[in-house]
């Protein structure tokens, strides 16, 4: 009865664990998240008080499906000045989530049989777009850590290769690529005549290095579809919007998908951050400065458990190998969760890292050092 697109789709190994979990609260059990996807913060009261002001004057109905004009232009704004890449509004669609943004892309460029790389460790959600679309992924592991391996990924180029995913600051690894590599990444899709989709989600929750959007880098304007949104810079999950950025012939496909599909990001959302969004770095500060605190805890505490870790320079995540004398990742999230209470994710659903497991600082640093303290008596015991 169900359709093959549905047979091949893999159901979310976080919100697997995240059921459990529940199920053990639900019979009493005291669990710490430390799998969360978003920001434990408040919306800015700026963007609030914006989206409150915007409904009252009528921003609660459809907008135009590519965006409120004035949102379109304020990304472009914030695309040229900050990013550096040389945009105007017509090269923007606006999203209900950067989630959306990426679908369409893979919808826009891949057909069935097509071939899409992803450089792993990465996001679960790349896997079952491309599976959506009906394409063929081809992983390639990190190289020095968590870099991206230029080399494997041009080898594993062919006839039917047409898109390359990145993501950097990186979930799970916390990775920031630098401008050289992206350099050589950028290069190399222009060579090979592929594009790049660059997820940017993370952009503003940087700790060390700069990100760069390789969009911003000579000749990546033609290859490279950005895709942002707001739904961590303004700890606004719940709102729902993003937005993608590239030629226009790839907007143009994603608005065709968005008209028959969405039809629009939520209007009093799109309202509000057209007026904040000039002044984004100032809001997201206090946010940044408590995450950092919060990994400055957390990796030094890993460490002492023996876990292998690096240090991520983005994100709110860490994601450390395991200690050799304990079970693989799928185990040891579960055994974590039964014994300390404590709800992690494993790296087997980032592209197969079974020795590793994603830890989210997305919680106040409290519960971090009660869950770190349960987690160390666990594995001691
Ligand atoms: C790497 C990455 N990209 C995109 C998203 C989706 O964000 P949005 O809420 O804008 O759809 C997430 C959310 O967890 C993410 O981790």
């Amino acid at each position: 009865m169900l359709s093959l697109r549905i047979a091949r789709l893999r159901e979310s190994a976080t919100i697997r664990m995240m059921e459990k979990a529940k199920e053990l609260e639900s019979r009493g059990v005291e669990i710490i998240h430390l799998d969360v996807g978003e920001p434990d913060f408040q919306t800015p009261k700026e963007v609030m008080d914006a989206a409150c002001n915007a409904m009252r004057d009528g921003y609660t109905h459809y907008t135009p499906s590519r965006g409120l004009p004035e949102l379109r232009e304020a990304i472009a704004d914030k695309l040229r000045s900050e990013n550096g890449i040389d945009v105007t509004a017509s090269n923007i669609l606006v999203t209900p989530g950067s989630k959306q943004a990426l679908l369409y892309t893979f919808l826009a460029l891949l057909d069935e049989g097509d071939e899409v790389i992803i450089p792993t460790p990465a996001w679960p959600s790349y896997w079952e777009m491309a599976n959506i679309a009906g394409a063929i992924v081809k992983q390639v592991p990190p190289k020095d850590g968590f870099g991206l391996n230029l080399e494997d990924i041009e080898a594993l180029i062919g006839e039917k290769t047409k898109m390359i995913v990145i993501n950097s600051p990186n979930n799970p690894s916390g990775a920031v690529f630098t401008k050289e590599t992206l350099e050589g990444l950028v290069e190399l899709a222009i060579r090979r005549k592929i594009i790049i989709a660059s997820d940017e989600v993370y952009e503003k929750i940087i700790y060390e290095g700069s990100h760069v959007s390789p969009a911003s880098l000579p000749g990546g304007q033609e290859f490279v579809v950005t895709v942002n949104g707001f739904s961590k810079t303004f700890a606004m999950t719940g709102w729902r919007l993003g937005y993608l950025a590239g030629p226009k012939q790839i907007v143009e496909a994603a608005a065709k998908i968005q008209q028959h599909s969405a039809t629009c990001a939520p209007a009093f959302a799109q309202k509000a951050v057209a007026e904040v969004l000039a002044h984004a770095d100032k809001l997201v500060k206090p946010m940044v400065r408590e995450f950092r605190r919060r990994r400055d805890f957390i990796v030094p505490s890993l460490e002492k458990m023996d876990f292998n870790v690096r240090n991520p320079a983005g994100a709110f995540y860490v994601f450390p190998e395991i200690p050799g004398d304990e079970p693989d990742a799928p185990d040891f999230v579960e055994k974590i969760l039964e014994k300390a209470g404590v709800s992690i994710t494993s790296g087997s659903s980032f592209g197969g890292f079974n020795r590793s497991v994603r830890i989210s600082y997305a919680n106040n640093l409290e519960n971090i050092s009660k869950a770190i303290e349960r987690i160390r008596s666990t594995i001691s015991s």
